[in-house]
């Protein structure tokens, strides 16, 4: 039988390098022979993640907090049994962004977390075996976004880049994730991820 695999998600606010990130790591990881699934949510391009797109840059509607935190989870627990089949195959699974997101972004709407502990108790919700948080400030993210050409009802809101910060700290430290420093060059950020991952596959 197979070692269980390992679920790693890495988190950060706007721009922090998560995609940038978890490619390099799923080449360095593959390279040295693991078995790598990447995963990004929203799975934008799918139905559910379309209906996020829809609604992250409409600007003639919005949801309320309850139906925005149904949507991601929808989006998540549509692969519970495609990302437990691939744990038990031994894969290593890299998410750029998962739950963790939504316990960040809605909780800020409204959200309590025992609602979201209840959704994800009910439904079996597959626990990351590693949460990667890579810290950048708000000013790094405002100036990394700018290089992009639409941003999304969040992203071009300075005020809400600074609340996402501050939450993204309380919430790493109340739940015990990684804290990466985001800011470094690349290619430190990506050996302290490794050596972080190290531990654990
Ligand atoms: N360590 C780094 N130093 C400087 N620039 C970086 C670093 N990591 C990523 N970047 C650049 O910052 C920008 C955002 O990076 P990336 O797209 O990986 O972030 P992200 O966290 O996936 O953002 P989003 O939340 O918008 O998806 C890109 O232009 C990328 O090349
Ligand atoms: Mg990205």
């Amino acid at each position: 039988m197979n070692k269980r695999g390992n679920f790693i998600v890495i988190e950060g606010i706007d721009g922090s390098g998560k995609s940038t990130q978890t490619k390099l790591l799923s080449d360095f990881l593959s390279q040295n022979g693991h078995h790598i699934i990447l995963k990004k949510y929203p799975e934008y391009g799918k139905p559910i993640g379309d209906l996020i797109s829809n609604w992250l840059y409409s600007k003639d509607y919005d949801f309320n907090v309850e139906a925005q935190t149904l949507l991601y989870f929808a989006d998540f627990i549509k692969d519970k049994e495609y990302l437990e089949n691939n744990l038990k195959n031994g894969k290593i699974i890299l998410s750029d962004r998962y739950f963790t997101s939504t316990m960040v972004y809605q909780r800020i709407k409204g959200m309590p977390m025992s609602k979201l502990n209840i959704l994800a108790q009910t439904f079996g919700l597959i626990k990351p075996d590693k949460v990667i948080y890579l810290r950048i400030s708000p000013e790094t993210s405002f100036e990394r976004k700018l290089q992009q050409k639409e941003l999304d009802r969040h992203e071009g809101d300075k005020k809400f880049l600074n609340v996402l910060f501050n939450n993204f700290e309380k919430i790493a430290k109340e739940c015990n994730w990684e804290v990466v420093d985001g800011e470094q060059p690349t290619n430190k950020v990506t050996k302290d991820i490794i050596n972080i991952i190290n531990k654990i596959i």
